[in-house]
This record gives structure tokens, sequence and C-alpha cells, in this order.
């Protein structure tokens, strides 16, 4: 199975921000048992790198790079190990890095201008960034019109309550979000907390899949 259509099956990206790479194999362990198998390591903190190689390495866990800004990032999350690659932007480089390395690039777009240059590069599937601030699920409902071929993956400013709607959406692919991962948290190793978060997510997803 591709790392999109793996991301879609799984239908919410958690994003980390994580400063120490220890805590990453915990951290994907009390994902797997809220019942997401995936998480995008941004690239934000020194530990990004080595938390996504540390999470990639467990069993049934799907581990993304997160924030990847320039062609050296790229090649680093690919050497990491890292599935699939996320940007809050689109950088025809950088995202050609990443597909060079064999990892699947989400890149970000903000406007119908950046969708269509996306998509025209090839790119089916796309992070919206920031997604509450540019309306929710109703901008991507106006962005699906034209884009009939293009997958929406919201992140920015997603809440909760969001997951539902979002998902029930057929353009919307995935949630993303940090709201399941506070930094504190892992930090602290509240990892139940991190659980709790997830299963709540997880159940608001399978209720959008079944139509409730
Ligand atoms: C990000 O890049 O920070 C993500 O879009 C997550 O945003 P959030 O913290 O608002 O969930």
């Amino acid at each position: 199975m591709s790392a999109v259509a793996e991301v879609t099956r799984i239908g919410i990206v958690p994003v980390v921000v994580i400063d120490d790479p220890g805590r990453a194999h915990a951290l994907a362990e009390a994902l797997l048992a809220g019942g997401i198998g995936c998480a995008e390591f941004t690239l934000r903190t020194p530990a990004g790198i080595a938390a996504l190689r540390a999470a990639a390495a467990v069993p049934g866990f799907l581990a993304g790079a997160g924030t990847v800004l320039t062609v050296d990032q790229a090649k680093a999350a690919a050497d990491a190990g890292a599935a699939f690659a996320v940007s809050p932007g689109y950088d025809p480089a950088v995202a050609g890095a990443v597909a060079g390395h064999g990892v699947t690039m989400i890149p970000g777009v903000a406007t119908p201008t950046e969708v269509q240059r996306a998509f025209g590069d090839g790119f089916a599937h796309v992070k919206v960034f920031p997604a509450g601030l540019l309306g929710g699920p109703a901008y991507l409902d106006a962005l699906a019109a034209p884009f009939r071929e293009v997958a929406f993956l919201p992140s920015g400013g997603v809440a909760p309550d969001d997951v539902g709607p979002y998902l029930r959406r057929p353009h919307v692919f995935a949630v993303s979000g940090s709201w399941m991962v506070p930094r504190a948290a892992i930090a602290d190793g509240d990892f139940d907390l991190i659980s709790t978060r997830s299963r709540a997510a997880a159940e608001a997803r399978d209720a959008a899949r079944a139509g409730s």
C-alpha cells in the first residue's frame, strides 16, 4: 500500500514537535494504542530527525517528516526512513528532492493558484494550511469544486470537533493537527493523555466513516 493510501486509511495525522528523540518510540506506541498508526515528525527541533528514525522502526507505524522546508531536510528525512513528507508550502525543488528519494510528498497549499501549480506538477494529495484560518470545511468545499481530482489534508487550527465535519467530505483524505500530541505531554512522558486524545479522534473518524 502506498504511503498516501496508508494515510488515507488512518485518516488522522498527528503533528509532533519533539525535544527528546528518546520519547519517540513510546509516543508511536501510544498513538497506535489510541488507534492512530502514523504521525508527522516536524523538523522544527534538532530532535526531529532522530525521533523520525526511531518512530519509523516501530512495527505497524507509519512515520513521516513534517515542516520539510529545504532540499537538505528532504534528503535527511528520506535517510531517516520517512514514508511521507509534509511541507507547509509548495516548493518544487523540495518536493522533487523528496520524491527522488522514494518518499511520498504532501506539499502545502493555501490558494487555488497553489493547488493548480502542485496538481500540475503531479501532486494530487495536498495539505491545506492553515485550514482553520482559511475558512475550514467550507473553504475546502470551494477548492474541491474546480479541483475534482485533488484530495486535501486540512491542517492548522483543526480542533477535535472538526474531525467529523472534515472527514465526512469526500475530498478530504485525512485531517492533521497537534492537539493529540502536546509538546509538553511528550516531554513529560504523559502517554496516557496522548492515547486518550488519539482514541477520541479515532472514534470521531470511525463515526464519520459510518455516516453518523
Ligand atoms: C502545523 O504545521 O503546525 C500543523 O498544521 C498543526 O497545526 P495545529 O497546531 O494548529 O494543529
